[in-house]
């Protein structure tokens, strides 16, 4: 949560940070705000999205070449223009932006109050930041001498980055446990929690690793551990064109990310599948063949929608490769005490690869003893350095804040890690391998064929874009596809939207239907099929109104629907890829239809870097 963005170098550093904070605003957009540095500290900060803060700025003195920028996802302190960073030190001296949350700023908050400082926020991020200078004022020592031993004293989690109107050109940035890039250009530096704000400056770039300070001016980058000892900077080479995080002439980023979905997915089993010899090739995990071949038990570790897509796995996982799996929150999973053997499998996925939650349930794990396997797509991202080895799902930057084409990136990474760990132990036949490969290899088409489907979607928007609640049921590998579409429409639309097991409706839900409430039912052919049917009836009989996903030309189905939205007929194991279409694109149409600011939802942010 929240975005970073810093500039040091012979260019104006205002249009730098302003758009760099645009590219960022996926994060958060509760507040924005600058700190520039010229022959004075200035800082302009507002409430809202970057848009507001342009607004603000509009005929200001914007000049200067080092700056700093943020945008607000609120942890302490409620979304206001007091609230917003960058914060000033009580001398007026500093001005610092966070990313984080500092735990024990309770007491330092004391401590301070102590001494007699006033705070103009409720934010932990001020707290630390008079911390800092506290420090410094009574240590008489430099600014980065007094970070070290604030930092020494911090639980938490930070990015952080500083001015110090007495060193103009110079920010220093620290992490721990959220997200910071350093991009290198000639006689100038860029700062961001991703690559994205750097992307058409400069392709090299660091990551700071936790526990880490950077000092950094135009034309150097010193890095340092806690320790004062200074490291050598690891500098890699991004990836990433600057297309791939623009619009594309799209009226969102969601649906730009839908609708790349056949591409996506094809990405991903590129140079994988090779159906023509029945194999799969994931050179990531290969060097843990053994340890796959021999494990008792996988455990799959992640948060939202990311975790919907474990719990899909569970299902192919526990057909093809006859092993114990579990599918675990994040969050829950690293408060309890779970237990776990040395040689377990644990499967970390997760779209951003910063996910607070994931990041420490994964730590835990390492600790005692596990093999970690990460499926990111992020390329560089904390789990994935964090994870032994792993897949990437090479779906891209993903911007829109619901989750959409990862997803389906993280089914097809899953699928193929399911088929490799069933060809290793032989629970699974040649024959039938194949043959779902040839299927998986259809895949994209079949998504392209649902996309051009888009006309009867958007009228089923239109028609039930009014309703109060919905309810979303599948059963077998559907079930977590019904959980994602509620969660989509949830997200999208704000509409109250719950996802069951098809046959546990019986058991609760079925209360709530009456001729008001829309019934998703994925229903397309497997072998619950027939059983879905009847929970179809069931519903009609109490004048629900049925919205069927279901395969094309299936006129059983098609009869017990009010509305029916078609896919192509596909193997059970990989029809989520394909069902969950249709899902997504309503509750893009439907948020469209209620107005709703669907690339930005209310109070959601893509990356949650706090847990
Ligand atoms: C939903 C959504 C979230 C994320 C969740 C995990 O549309 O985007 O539920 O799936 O926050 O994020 P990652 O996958 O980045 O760990």
């Amino acid at each position: 949560m929240c975005g970073i963005v810093g500039y040091t170098g012979l260019r104006d550093a205002y249009p730098i940070v302003i758009k760099g904070l645009k590219r960022l605003e996926y994060r958060g957009y509760d507040s924005t705000g600058v700190a520039l540095m010229s022959d004075t500290l200035r800082v302009y900060k507002k409430m809202g999205k970057v848009a507001s803060l342009e607004e603000i700025t509009l005929g200001k003195e914007l000049g200067g070449n080092t700056g700093i920028g943020h945008t607000r996802w609120a942890t302490h302190g409620e979304p206001s223009d007091r609230n917003a960073h960058p914060h000033l030190s009580a001398s007026g001296k500093l001005a610092m932006i966070h990313n984080g949350i500092i735990e024990n700023y309770g007491q330092l908050k004391q401590e301070l109050i102590n001494k007699g400082y006033q705070l103009k926020s409720d934010t932990d991020t001020e707290v630390l930041l008079n911390f800092i200078e506290e420090i410094k004022n009574n240590n008489a020592c430099s600014l980065e001498e007094a970070i070290r031993i604030a930092l020494k004293r911090v639980t938490g989690t930070y990015v952080i980055l500083l001015i110090d109107s007495e060193m103009p050109d110079t920010i220093i940035a620290a992490r721990k446990g959220s997200p910071l890039v350093i991009g290198i250009g000639k006689g100038e530096h860029f700062l961001g929690s991703d690559a994205s704000p750097m992307l058409e400056y400069t392709k090299e770039v660091v990551y700071v690793n936790d526990y880490e300070l950077a000092i950094v001016k135009p034309q150097e980058l010193i890095l340092k551990n806690l320790g004062n000892e200074r490291l050598t900077p690891y500098v890699q080479k991004l990836d990433i064109e600057l297309a791939a995080i623009e619009k594309g002439g799209y009226e969102h980023f969601m649906l730009k990310e839908i609708f790349e979905q056949p591409k996506t997915i094809f990405d991903c089993l590129r140079g994988r599948l090779h159906a023509d010899t029945g194999t799969i090739t994931l050179s990531g995990i290969e060097q843990y063949s053994k340890a796959l071949q021999k494990a008792n038990r996988i455990v799959m570790i992640a948060c939202g929608t990311s975790w919907h897509a474990g719990l899909t796995a569970e299902y192919i996982f526990e057909e093809c490769c006859r092993l114990n799996v579990e599918v675990e929150y994040a969050s829950e999973f690293r408060y309890r005490n779970p237990v776990i053997h040395p040689g377990d499998i644990i499967l970390a996925i997760s779209q951003s690869g910063e996910t607070a939650d994931t990041l420490v349930a994964i730590e835990n794990a390492k600790a005692k003893g596990a093999i970690i396997l990460g499926v990111v797509n992020v390329v560089g991202s904390s789990i994935a350095r964090m994870s032994h080895a792993g897949a990437y799902t090479h779906a891209g930057p993903e911007i829109g804040v619901a989750s959409t084409k990862a997803f389906t990136a993280q089914l097809a990474v899953l699928t193929m890690i399911a088929f490799k760990i069933g060809q290793l132990r032989n629970t699974i036949s040649q024959e039938r391998l194949s043959a779902l490969l040839h299927e998986l290899e259809a895949i994209p088409a079949k998504v392209e064929k649902i996309l051009s489907y888009v006309e009867p979607i958007k009228k089923i928007a239109k028609q039930y874009a009014q309703a109060r609640d919905f309810l979303y049921l599948g059963r077998g590998y559907n079930f977590p596809v019904a959980l994602e579409g509620a969660l989509k429409l949830k997200e999208i639309s704000y509409i109250h939207a719950e996802g069951y097991p098809a046959a546990e409706m019986k058991h609760g839900p079925i209360a709530l239907v009456d001729e008001q409430l829309p019934v998703v039912v994925v229903a397309t052919r497997d072998s619950y099929h027939e059983k879905v049917l009847s929970n179809m009836q069931e519903i009609k009989a109490r004048k629900g109104r049925v919205i069927g996903i279901i395969t094309e030309e299936d006129t059983a189905a098609l009869e017990l629907c009010e509305a029916a939205l078609h896919v192509p007929a596909a193997d059970e194991m990989l029809a989520p890829m394909l069902n969950v279409i249709p899902l997504q694109l309503l509750a893009y149409y439907i948020g469209v239809e209620k107005g709703c600011d669907v690339d930005k939802p209310r109070n959601l942010a893509k990356s949650v870097t706090v847990e």
